[in-house]
């Protein structure tokens, strides 16, 4: 990979600025000063130091975002215009162009998304033959009835293939839920409440698999996953439950 680009991609500055910190002698390569921006390094075996202090390659970044109602689940590729914001948009990383959102929220659900650049855990994540366990609160413009609850949690027929599976649902207040389902199909939880003749009026995102979400990241903000939230994500035993299913 060539100098530049190394350095633009850990984040020391645009490709422009990151030619004038090599020409000013700020970058060595493996101990020696290097001033040529196209000289080619080996990412994970060459020691790359800025002003002294060594820049480890990370070829993966991993974000919790606090997905505000009003900005799409995507990434900029799968975007049609340039003009519309998706939630990869809110991330600043020198990497934006690879990351893309693990899963959908609807347009109007706030809450819990994972945005990375890592397919395969993503692929881990939603792959429907593993079950990742999802934590929403809903609010209803009715309330849920106990048995209808019971019916929802048994599996219901929202006019798919299948009918859904098994779920689980807390009865808050008269018109307030928690349910945690296992699939990710299309704007499953308004279909399925709607087959008890109740509208969802509010969906948030509390939980996917093992990783929670941090409230103390207000809408719109996000922040990297941590070691410990990443290696329950990777190896959900290695945490004190697992949350994903064989
Ligand atoms: N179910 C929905 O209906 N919408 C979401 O955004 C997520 C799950």
């Amino acid at each position: 990979m060539r100098l530049d680009r190394f350095l633009a991609e850990m984040g020391a500055g645009t490709r422009k600025e990151v030619k004038k910190l090599i020409a000013g002698g700020s970058v060595s390569v493996n101990g020696s000063p290097e001033k040529r921006p196209d000289t080619h390094i080996d990412p994970e075996g060459d020691r790359v130091e800025l002003n002294g202090v060594e820049l480890h390659y990370t070829k993966y970044e991993y974000y919790m975002l606090h997905k505000p109602q009003g900005i799409i689940s995507a990434s900029r590729a799968d975007l049609r215009s340039r003009d519309e914001r998706c939630v990869v948009d809110l991330i600043d990383s020198s990497r934006k162009r690879e990351l893309f959102p693990v899963g959908r929220l609807d347009k109007d659900t706030e809450g819990l998304l994972l945005i990375t650049n890592d397919g395969k855990l993503a692929h881990e994540l939603l792959s429907p033959k593993k079950h990742v366990d999802k934590t929403y609160y809903a609010e209803l413009d009715r309330e849920l009835s106990p048995d209808g609850a019971l019916r929802l949690e048994a599996g219901v027929d929202i006019g798919d293939e299948r009918p859904t599976l098994p779920c689980s649902i807390r009865l808050l207040e008269p018109c307030r839920i928690l349910i945690t389902i296992r699939e990710g199909r299309y704007h499953q939880i308004k279909r399925m409440l709607l087959t008890e003749g109740c509208t969802v009026t509010y969906l948030k995102r509390l939980s996917m698999g093992p990783l929670e979400l941090d409230e103390s990241l207000k809408k719109g903000e996000y922040r990297p996953l941590s070691e410990h939230e990443l290696s329950l994500l990777k190896d959900p035993m290695s945490g004190s439950s697992a949350h994903i299913q064989q």
